[in-house]
């Protein structure tokens, strides 16, 4: 008797041990594994990861290729360019994040970038490399006057050799060093009051746009990348995750707007899904990521929320990880919002530009000017 019950209550222990076990091995650990890993990632301060957020302790690959005009002359008497492909010229993006603000689940911040030129990865391309491009600047002014001031284009027409100086042709060949960050000059003092003129008109459309830099004898330098490594970014307002892990990181407002403003919103009103602000800043993802989800992040160079699809499976320095990308969907304007209809030359029926091109107008120049300009 005594026997049956006490192997009844063994059975009964071991059962409940069994079941006990299965719990840790089942419930219990992937919750502690759990915590951890959201103990180790939301923002707290005086923790790895807020010192991790602040300073990236690895630097980021940022791989330019440029495309270069291999027949220029052709060009310039009207024939179809042949552009070739250059690159890459690898840097080494260095990234900070200066903390502003923290509030009970948010935080403020400013993102500092800068690039230094790994000579190792880009070999056998050199920043002294000449490259035979179009004239950016010089197109973008030209374009940029004719919208806005027709009527001085001939004043500008008189001023171009004082206002280009040396650049004054609209293909030119410069090393990748100046295109993307020593710089195109413009406007250099010279005692020409039509040129005086027209500069000055030149400087009141560089003011708002983001790579012309206005420099102290009031001359302006055009560069692709250079305002990226002087000037910090606008404001970002983030989530910490402190509320739901699944939040880190995720963009609240980006230059006090909870939205982009360069995308035309529907006539009838209300928000273009081209101006949401979806996703981070692209320098921090929530922890359990689910391949069948896309994951967001904005890209302020382009002033607009990326997709980015899983992939693949791969690895880091031997740790495993998924890669998500952006792929032909960032490009093909399907939503037709990303569209102005200023750029011309390259657009559908719709005023967008053909699928493979991004309308940058609203982006690196100014708001005002193209939209009160266009008023
Ligand atoms: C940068 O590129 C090199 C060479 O392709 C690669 O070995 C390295 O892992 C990359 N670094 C990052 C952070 O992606
Ligand atoms: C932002 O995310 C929503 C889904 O949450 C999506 O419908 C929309 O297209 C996204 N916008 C952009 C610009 O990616
Ligand atoms: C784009 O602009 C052109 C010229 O101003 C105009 O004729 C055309 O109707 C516009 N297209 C759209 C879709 O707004």
């Amino acid at each position: 008797m005594c026997g049956i019950v006490g192997s009844v209550i063994t059975v009964a222990v071991g059962a409940v041990l069994v079941l006990g076990t299965s719990l840790i091995g089942y419930v219990w650990v992937p919750k502690i594994v759990k915590d951890v890993i959201v103990s180790e990632v939301v923002l707290v301060d005086n923790t790895v990861q807020m010192d991790r957020f602040e300073v990236i302790p690895f630097a980021m690959n940022f791989t330019v290729r440029i495309f270069g005009i291999s027949n220029p002359d052709v060009v310039m008497r009207g024939g179809v360019p042949v552009m070739d492909e250059v690159g890459p010229y690898v840097y080494r993006l260095y990234q900070t994040r200066e903390v502003l603000e923290v509030t009970d689940h948010t935080i403020k911040y400013r993102r500092h970038e800068h690039f230094k030129f790994d000579p190792v990865l880009s070999y056998p391309n050199k920043e002294e490399d000449l490259i035979t491009i179009i004239n950016v600047p010089y197109h973008a002014i030209i374009q940029v006057a004719e919208r806005l001031y027709p009527r001085l284009m001939s004043l500008l027409n008189l001023a171009m050799s004082d206002v280009f100086g040396k650049y004054n042709e609209p293909i030119i060949t410069i090393s990748a060093k100046e295109l993307l960050f020593s710089g195109i000059s413009l406007c250099l003092p010279s005692s020409s009051i039509v040129a005086g003129v027209a500069c000055e008109i030149i400087r009141g459309i560089a003011a708002d746009a983001r790579n012309i830099e206005i420099m102290p004898d009031g001359s302006l330098l055009f560069s692709v990348l250079d305002y990226k490594e002087q000037l910090p970014s606008e404001e970002y307002e983030v989530m910490r995750g402190t509320d739901d892990p699944a939040n880190v990181g995720r963009i609240l407002s980006y230059g006090e707007s909870r939205y982009f403003s360069q995308w035309p919103n529907p006539p009838q009103g209300g928000m273009s899904v081209c101006n949401h602000i979806n996703g981070t800043d692209s320098g921090i993802f929530a922890p359990f990521v689910d391949t069948t989800k896309s994951l967001y992040a904005i890209n302020t160079d382009i002033c607009r929320s990326v997709e980015l699809r899983y992939e693949l499976d791969t690895e880091y320095e031997g740790i495993p990880t998924k890669r998500f990308a952006a792929n032909e969907w960032l490009l093909d304007n399907n939503e037709q919002c990303f569209c102005l209809n200023y750029t011309t030359g390259l657009n559908r029926d719709d005023g967008c530009l053909l699928e493979g091109a991004m309308e940058l107008y609203t982006c690196v120049g100014s708001m005002e000017a193209g939209y009160s300009g266009a008023a």
